[in-house]
């Protein structure tokens, strides 16, 4: 897979797979960097990083597209992130899910973070529509980071 930065052109589906606002969506992506995945020329994934805090930058969205989820992708793109962090001198690396994305609370931890705090109904009432992911209603956001 090859990973790349851009600029324009955004892989609006992709990443609406990963948060449905596309109101939040746009707003991120002014503020952050968005590097896609491609292979054979095929866009496969993509992530955003985002500075908040001085040293401290977060992954605000990944996704890879549904026909090829579960092939490694998904782990590649995050440690590529957290290698162009690194190299960027970041410290500190965040990441935050839904208290019903379990996939992606395995995905994460694999990738080195650590469950650092949850925001009490972060997600109630955030969007028009009800998140039900495993059967689990998503209210709360888990926060991760781990130190680069
Ligand atoms: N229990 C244990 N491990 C699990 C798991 C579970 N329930 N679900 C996934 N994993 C593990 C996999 O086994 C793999 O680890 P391994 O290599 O050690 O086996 C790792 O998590 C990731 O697998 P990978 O194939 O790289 O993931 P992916 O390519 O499917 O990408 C997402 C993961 C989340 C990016 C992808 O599923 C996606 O785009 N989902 C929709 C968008 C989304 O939810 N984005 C995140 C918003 S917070």
């Amino acid at each position: 897979m090859e990973i790349r930065q851009i600029k324009e052109e955004y892989p609006l589906e992709l990443l609406l797979l990963a948060d449905p606002s596309e109101k939040f969506i746009k707003q991120y992506l002014e503020r952050g960097e968005c590097y896609i995945g491609e292979v054979d020329g095929e866009i496969v994934g993509v992530f955003v990083l985002l500075p908040t805090r001085p040293e401290t930058v977060e992954l605000v969205n990944i996704a890879v597209i549904e026909q090829h989820q579960g092939k490694g992708f998904g782990k590649a793109l995050v440690m590529n992130a957290v290698n162009k962090a690194k190299e960027q001198g970041y410290n500190v690396m965040e990441v935050g899910t839904g208290n019903s994305s379990i996939d992606q609370l395995a995905l994460y931890q694999k990738c080195g973070f650590r469950i650092i705090g949850v925001d009490i109904d972060f997600f109630s009432g955030r969007y028009n529509e009800e998140i039900i992911e495993n059967g689990i209603l998503c209210v709360d956001k888990i926060r991760l980071a781990q130190i680069l």
